[in-house]
């Protein structure tokens, strides 16, 4: 199983912390942003990562992460994204690394109490498709959201006006090699960004998405509250009162 960190786009809600740094890079308490999600695949025993970045502070990783020691691993993969196309643009870039592995796609401002290996393992085993996972939010207009039908995600719905249910999709996929194949044949949607919510409902329509629900808190830094909530949640994580 590979790993695949997201870490382009221009992070323009989080402007003017954005402006000269990638939003992956701002500290959340005492890491920068990205260390987290990298972790969290080092965890579930992913030991062969790549990092998909842009802009002009992508050398900035290279002399941050270098070939992830601090990690426990011997290398580091990069990739560059040269516009901010989308998720589901920067994952299509991966494919060379990937092959015909499986995938396990983390967004490089997602964040999670507890460890996905367990559910790795279970996807490791699953014949094909994709795993999502989902969390129930207050606040599900501000992300994808998924219907379910008994057992089955029947559908997501990106950032709707109206949600139907609080069943946030987190930024945690995993896939297997038909994503690119997939990413191939996606068009751009009304903000002009290749998405994941599309490859998603691709593999509903195929009959082949499974789920899981988490039970610890998620989190994402989108914006200048989100941010602040992961600050908060990490440093209370780590014994802080704050
Ligand atoms: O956080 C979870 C949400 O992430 C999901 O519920 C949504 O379904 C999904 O579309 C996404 O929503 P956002 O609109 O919040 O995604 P955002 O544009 O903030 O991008 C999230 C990460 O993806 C970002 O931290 C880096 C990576 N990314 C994004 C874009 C647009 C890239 O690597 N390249 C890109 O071009």
């Amino acid at each position: 199983m590979k790993g695949v960190v997201l870490a382009g786009g221009l992070g323009t809600r989080l402007s003017p912390l954005t402006r000269v740094t990638n939003k992956h890079l701002l500290p959340v308490y005492n890491k920068p942003m990205i260390f987290y999600p990298i972790q969290t695949l080092v965890d579930a025993g992913i030991s062969e990562i790549m990092i998909v970045t842009g802009g002009n502070n992508a050398g900035e990783f290279l002399r941050l992460i270098g070939n992830g020691e601090e990690f426990g691993l011997r290398h580091m993969n990069y990739t560059y994204q040269k516009r901010e196309g989308g998720i589901a643009d920067a994952l299509a870039l991966t494919k060379h690394f990937v092959g015909n592995d499986k995938v396990v796609v983390i967004l490089g401002d997602n964040f999670i109490q507890g460890s996905i290996k367990k559910a790795v393992e279970d996807f490791e085993t699953q014949p094909k498709g994709a795993k999502i996972f989902l969390k129930e939010v207050p606040n599900p207009k501000e992300f994808g959201v998924a219907v379910l039908n008994g057992k089955q995600v029947s559908r997501i719905i990106e950032k709707p006006k109206d949600p139907p249910t609080n069943l946030a999709v987190i930024g945690i996929y995993m896939y297997d090699s038909d994503v690119f194949d997939i990413c191939d044949t996606l068009v751009p949607s009304d903000r002009g960004e290749l998405e994941i919510t599309d490859v998603n409902n691709e593999y509903i329509r195929r009959g082949v998405m499974t789920y899981e629900v988490i039970q610890g808190w998620w989190a994402d830094c989108g914006s200048f509250e989100a941010l602040l909530r992961s600050n908060l949640l990490v440093a209370r994580e780590n014994g802080i009162e704050v």
